[in-house]
């Protein structure tokens, strides 16, 4: 979660930098990866929450995937999870 973090407020300077350079191509780019950035960190802060109310076997039970059912893993099934509960 620390290095979405720190990737979050990397991309904002750079963002707010290339603004004031007058490049709005990389602005704009920088702010696409803020985005990015946030949209993974607030899905770690849900996972963790979700652990922290089922527990950590209750999760993991839920998440984890076999071979020949997609291989998506925990990361694919997550949202799993939620439509269930
Ligand atoms: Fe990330």
């Amino acid at each position: 979660m620390a290095h979405e973090s720190e990737a979050i407020k990397f991309y904002t300077q750079a963002a707010r930098q290339a603004l004031d350079d007058g490049d709005i191509g990389s602005r704009v780019l920088f702010e696409k990866i803020v985005l990015d950035e946030e949209g993974h960190k607030a899905r770690l802060e849900l996972q963790l929450s979700l652990i922290a109310r089922v527990g950590e076997a209750a999760y993991v039970a839920k998440n984890i995937s076999g071979p020949g059912d997609g291989g998506g893993g925990v990361r694919h099934r997550a949202s799993g999870f939620l439509a269930h509960n």
